[in-house]
């Protein structure tokens, strides 16, 4: 589908941004493998966590689902109640699924097949089988390519202290996972931290886990678990969602915007310092605690922006936000740069590539580098057609661009909003009328 995007006169309303993608899938997992009913309010019911469910689904566990209402019950079966599934456990495009669900996997008493879409099958799981081998498990690549599909048997899981060589979340949550199934104390150590919904959730169920600043970076430890215990869990507004009318607000003249109950863990936030960095005027109001996380209101004005580096330990904090920033730096004063971000080039699609061609295309001037690119801003920017590359990030960023460039501008197969966030261009209208 082909979705076209007009230039706007300004922004002005309120919106609440669907739950949060990380929380809803680790809700999910957590839910199957503890005991009892987990209730799950504020669900992000986008193609990425129905994905999650539907694994699940294959492994015997039952959800009650009121999507309408943004409910889900997960009908816990315990650490090892998962069953059998008698077919291949898709995980369409979901990173976050395959990576994650990998380390429950690897402690089950049966083997299972995990395979995803094209794009998954790019996405590199060398970085979760490696761990998970030196912990004993039985994973391998189906093609020797290590890429899903993935095949994985039976195996005893040894605990091991892991130090990663990259700072992703996914990584350090599969090993964590695999460790309540180990026998001892499994730790993974990351240069800068990763967000860290899995260790304050995981602790919520009741596992016994701790993160700590450690002289390399940062540690989490896990403990073998004998049980979880279900909990309630309360999904907060995702910030990365918001950041796409963070961004608008912040690009089309005359806007303002409250964006409400948007998570802000700090390891998530990192938009809201770049965007201030570059002088954006971004209100945070009612700060509180949603679920265990902290979550507030976000007051957006439109504001002049300035070019700034991101670089560094604020990386991990932002990585999905970096191409919706890349857009930013194109209506910003200067020069921006982004560094020590290679991680985009193994996202859904190579995002430094994408993000490039697609700013490109509406006449920015950005030069991509092996680990970010460097963004030109001030020039006009006029409308295109641009590829999303099927990435729903990527379509969501060009149609903020688009709302303050010259001229109409066509976002390609827009419909990859359903990852993450299917109401997209509907709650964008709303704040256009
Ligand atoms: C996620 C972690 C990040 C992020 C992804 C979701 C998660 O990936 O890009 O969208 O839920 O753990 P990495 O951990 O690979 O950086």
């Amino acid at each position: 589908m082909d979705k076209i995007i007009y230039p706007l006169n300004r922004l002005k309303g309120e919106i609440a941004v669907p739950g949060d993608k990380s929380i809803s899938h680790r809700a999910v997992m957590f839910g199957a493998i503890a005991e009892g009913d987990t209730h799950i309010t504020g669900f992000l019911d986008s193609a990425d966590c129905l994905s999650t469910i539907s694994c699940f689904e294959k492994m015997g566990i039952r959800f009650e689902k009121d999507l309408s209402q943004k409910s889900v019950i997960v009908h816990g079966q315990g650490l090892h109640g998962l069953k059998k599934p008698a077919e291949i456990l898709y995980t369409g495009n979901s990173g976050t699924t395959t990576r994650l669900i990998s380390g429950i996997l690897a402690g089950q008493n049966f083997a299972s097949v995990l395979d995803g879409d094209a794009s998954i099958r790019k996405r590199p799981m060398r970085r979760i089988m490696e761990p998970l081998q030196r912990m004993g498990a039985a994973i391998v690549s189906a093609h020797g390519n290590d890429c899903a599909p993935l095949h994985i048997s039976p195996a005893a899981l040894h605990a091991i202290a892991y130090a990663s060589p990259v700072s992703s979340a996914q990584v350090k949550s599969c090993i964590l996972l695999a460790g309540l199934y180990a026998d001892g104390r499994t730790s993974v150590t990351e240069k800068a931290l990763s967000r860290n919904h899995t260790e304050l959730m995981l602790s919520g169920f009741g596992a016994q886990v701790s993160s700590q600043k450690t002289a390399p970076g940062w540690t989490a430890s896990i403990l073998p678990a004998s049980r979880l215990n279900a909990c309630a869990v309360r999904v907060p507004g995702d910030i990365s969602s918001a950041a796409y009318f963070i961004a608008a607000a912040l690009i089309v003249p005359g806007s303002e915007v409250l964006i409400g109950n948007v998570g802000i863990n700090p390891t998530r936030s990192g938009i809201l310092k770049a965007a201030r960095d570059m002088g954006a005027q971004i209100e945070v109001l009612n700060s509180r605690t949603e679920g265990g996380e902290p979550a507030c209101d976000l007051l957006v004005r439109a504001s002049s922006l300035h070019g700034i580096t991101i670089a560094g330990d604020l990386i991990p904090t932002l990585i999905d936000e970096l191409p919706v920033l890349a857009v930013l730096a194109a209506y910003a004063d200067g020069t921006t740069i982004i560094r020590d971000a290679a991680e985009l080039r193994v996202k859904e699609s190579d995002r430094i590539a994408s993000t490039t061609q697609a700013l490109r295309q509406m006449g920015v001037r950005v030069t991509p580098t092996e680990d970010g690119m460097i963004i030109e801003g001030g020039a006009p920017v006029h409308g295109a057609l641009v590829d999303s590359c099927m990435d729903h990030r990527i379509a969501m960023s060009m149609a903020v661009c688009g709302l303050a460039a010259d001229g109409e501008t066509t976002i390609r197969d827009a419909e990859c909003v359903d990852i993450s966030y299917p109401s997209f261009f509907s709650d964008l209208s709303s704040l256009t009328r």
